[in-house]
């Protein structure tokens, strides 16, 4: 199995793989030369997760491909779906489901800036425009949860200007749905910042859905063996991951070139 991510928001994603498949290998990659992705355009985000998938399919036999990322998702999982001939499973913002759990009236969407403006989104948005679905894009966000995991400092002052639509003019909402991997290390963060419990809706329960789909070919395909981390810029930040790594226990942490 190959999971993908711009950094460590798939991490999350893998831990609801792992309780479903707790004993498959995977590779996973963190592109941390190009993180954040929320700032990139779409043509950019396409040529990349093409040239990433290509690049691992050449090497190792993966046999499906979990885009552990909203952003990429978004944008360009049909035309990864189109390109390679192998099952890709992506996550995607979970607007519907949040419209539709009944006790839920005031609905909040957090994404990267790419995510809200894709497409995929803005369909979704202008169909349920009467739902009044309030929206934040932020690249800051993803930044954040990628200091929480290296235990770096959080400053409250950066969540509540984040946040402050929500602490000062939608003090109403109840539900947040969280579009982007990254947001599900913050949940007690934003909680706290917010002042109240909030009904989170992630994107991992329609791919763990997908991934239950697909269990048995994965368990009986397992063509991978070791758990692998690829990354593709070594730096400081890099190494203060490591901790946050190990209960991952990959084989190998090795840095793969993708210029
Ligand atoms: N984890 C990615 C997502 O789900 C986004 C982080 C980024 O901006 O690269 O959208």
């Amino acid at each position: 199995m190959f999971i993908f991510d711009s950094g460590v928001g798939g991490l999350s994603v893998l831990n609801n793989i792992k309780k479903i498949l707790p004993n498959t290998s995977y590779i996973y990659m963190l592109d941390n030369q190009f993180f954040p992705y929320g700032n990139k355009g779409e043509i950019f985000i396409i040529k990349r997760s093409i040239k990433i998938i290509k690049k691992i399919k050449k090497i190792y036999p993966i046999k499906i491909i979990i885009i552990a990322c909203n952003t990429i998702s978004t944008i360009s999982l049909n035309i990864l779906k189109k390109k390679f001939n192998i099952p890709i499973i992506g996550v995607l913002p979970s607007i519907k489901p949040a419209i539709h759990a009944k006790q839920n009236k005031f609905i909040g969407l957090i994404a990267t800036p790419a995510t809200i403006n894709s497409k995929y989104v803005q369909k979704i948005l202008f169909q349920h425009s009467n739902y009044n679905i309030n929206v934040i894009a932020t690249n800051k966000l993803a930044k954040i949860a990628e200091k929480k995991i290296r235990k770096n400092y959080i400053n409250d002052a950066d969540l509540r200007r984040i946040f402050y639509p929500w602490i000062y003019f939608y003090q109403k909402i109840d539900t947040i749905i969280l579009g982007c991997t990254h947001f599900s290390i913050l949940k007690k963060e934003i909680e706290k910042i917010l002042k109240k419990k909030i009904k989170f809706i992630h994107p991992e329960n329609a791919l763990c859905f997908h991934i239950k789909k697909y269990s048995k070919m994965i368990i009986k395909d397992q063509k991978i063996k070791k758990n692998i981390f690829f990354y593709s810029e070594k730096n400081y930040q890099l190494i203060k991951l490591m901790d946050a790594l190990k209960k991952y226990k990959f084989k190998h942490i090795k840095y793969i070139n993708l210029n």
